[in-house]
């Protein structure tokens, strides 16, 4: 189990120290939350801000891109230092265009749903996509109840595509982690779980523990 952790509940006047923290906790990706206030209700990064955080840190970037018409974005993303770039299949655009443009540009490419769109959304996607995120709460904020039923779609997915790794992001916590490694999750996104404690390493710890107790 891989854990990406979302620095959306970090303090943001100290985001280079808090990366930092992050990284050595043992942090195997660094998920960065784009909202752009019109796809969700809540504003956050811009490419500027991928860019400073690049420069903080050799974890892989993960971002996410909860915004309307992502196409149009991508390219700053990529170039600001994105390794893993994630668009809504809720968003406008082509999938197929997507995933293209985002390998064309040297990234990995997921496709993330919402806890309401089928599993079945992404299957013609699935030889293109190098992840698939389902979202185990409603974008737009950190520290919400995790959805258990998203789950199913994780299990269906594996089932379709075996070899296709899965994330899910939202309300991670280590009982529900440990949920989540028994239905087949490879990667784990962990906010308010790692960055709402005040020992972060220790918190990465519990998490990575609870996952394994799963798989032993
Ligand atoms: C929600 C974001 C999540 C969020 C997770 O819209 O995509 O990445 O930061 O936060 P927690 O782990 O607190 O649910
Ligand atoms: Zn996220």
């Amino acid at each position: 189990m891989r854990i990406s952790v979302s620095i959306l509940g970090a303090d943001f006047s100290r985001l280079g120290q808090e990366i930092a923290d992050v990284e050595r906790a043992g942090a195997d990706w660094i998920h960065v939350d784009v909202m752009d206030g019109h796809f969700v209700p809540n504003i956050t990064f811009g490419p500027n801000m991928v860019s400073s955080l690049k420069k903080c840190t050799k974890v892989p970037l993960d971002v996410h891109l909860m915004i309307s018409e992502p196409q149009k974005y991508i390219p700053a993303f990529v170039k600001a230092g994105a390794n893993w770039i994630t668009f809504h299949m809720e968003s406008e655009g082509n999938p197929v265009q997507t995933i293209a443009m985002i390998h064309g540009l040297g990234a990995k490419a997921g496709i993330a749903i919402n806890p309401g769109t089928p599993a079945e959304a992404v299957f013609p996607y699935l030889s293109m996509a190098d992840m698939v995120l389902a979202m185990t709460v409603q974008p737009g904020f950190g520290g919400q109840k995790f959805n258990a039923a998203v789950l199913d779609k994780v299990r269906l997915l594996k089932a379709k595509a075996p070899s296709v790794p899965i994330q899910i992001d939202g309300g991670v916590n280590p009982e529900t982690i440990s949920q989540a490694g028994a239905a087949g999750v490879d990667i784990c996104v962990a906010g308010s779980a790692v960055v709402g404690k005040p020992d972060y390493a220790a918190a990465v710890t519990a998490l990575r523990k609870a996952a394994e107790s799963v798989a032993d």
